[in-house]
């Protein structure tokens, strides 16, 4: 019997922000991070072309020992998630914007959702909105640019303080509570957006409940307790240092701050 992996599928380095917490929760599972960083940024693409990313993706990875795939990619999941699941038989967990813990805290202020310009304009976000009945709690803000951003791993410099600032120029935050991160490369920002905002608004993102989905879904890793990562950028394998930089980010950024 093989050992198999946990595939986490992103379009870059988005999705090491959701290995990063499964490595912390799930420390004895193997992982297989697959970035296409060739086709990176998807959000700003139109549909099509993600599916057909998503699908060439998606077979390069079947190619892996995997028992289970985290499409650790908002925009992906929009456009693809469900065809995957019909044409795929093992558990394929998606993730969306958290729209609905936001809603259910019950607070009558509205939550603005950050994310990328596809997973806004497509009709899988528009029916979550709607099936909460929460079109008047809240609104969207497409903010593509911070893909680029974390790509470039510019996580504070004074272009990303402009782009803040002016993103944000026309919120009338007294009427928020909360800002959903809806988008996985956005976590990297936490920190930063935390000084563009009140004190009041709060952070909500998807990560723990989408892993403890996963971890529903798979049977447990039954090979002992160190985890093996292995990684690849667009069909071919890497070294792991190439990530290192990000989840040695994260892992300081978890250490000041604590995850919502
Ligand atoms: N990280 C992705 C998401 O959660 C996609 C970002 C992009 O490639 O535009 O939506």
């Amino acid at each position: 019997m093989t050992e198999r992996y946990i595939g986490v599928f992103d379009s870059g380095v988005g999705g090491l922000t959701l290995l990063h917490r499964a490595q912390e929760l799930m420390p004895h599972e193997h992982f297989l991070y697959y970035a296409d960083s060739a086709n990176v940024p998807y959000g700003n693409k139109p549909t099509v072309e993600i599916e057909r990313l998503v699908d060439e993706a998606i077979n390069e990875m079947m190619k892996q020992p995997i028992k289970a795939i985290v499409l650790a990619c908002n925009t992906a999941t929009s456009v693809s998630a469900a065809r995957l699941r019909v044409n795929y038989d093992l558990p394929i967990i998606g993730m969306e914007p958290a729209v609905k813990p936001a809603v259910l805290e019950g607070d009558p202020r509205k939550t603005l959702v950050l994310a990328t310009e596809l997973t806004l304009r497509e009709s899988k976000y528009k029916e979550l909105v709607k099936s909460l009945n929460a079109e008047e709690k809240v609104d969207a803000l497409p903010m593509q640019k911070l893909v680029d951003y974390a790509e470039e791993y510019e996580f504070e410099s004074p272009e990303l303080s402009r782009y803040l600032r002016t993103s944000f120029a026309g919120i009338q935050w007294d009427d928020y509570k909360s800002v959903v991160l809806g988008c996985t490369h956005f976590l990297y920002f936490k920190e930063m957006l935390s000084k563009f905002v009140p004190s009041h608004i709060h952070f909500i993102d998807g990560h723990d409940g989408t892993i403890n989905h996963l971890s529903n879904q798979i049977a447990r890793n039954p090979f002992g307790t160190t985890s093996k990562l292995k990684c690849l950028l667009s069909g071919h394998e890497v070294a792991n240092e190439i990530v290192q930089p990000y989840l040695n980010f994260l892992n300081q950024r978890s250490s000041r701050f604590a995850t919502s």
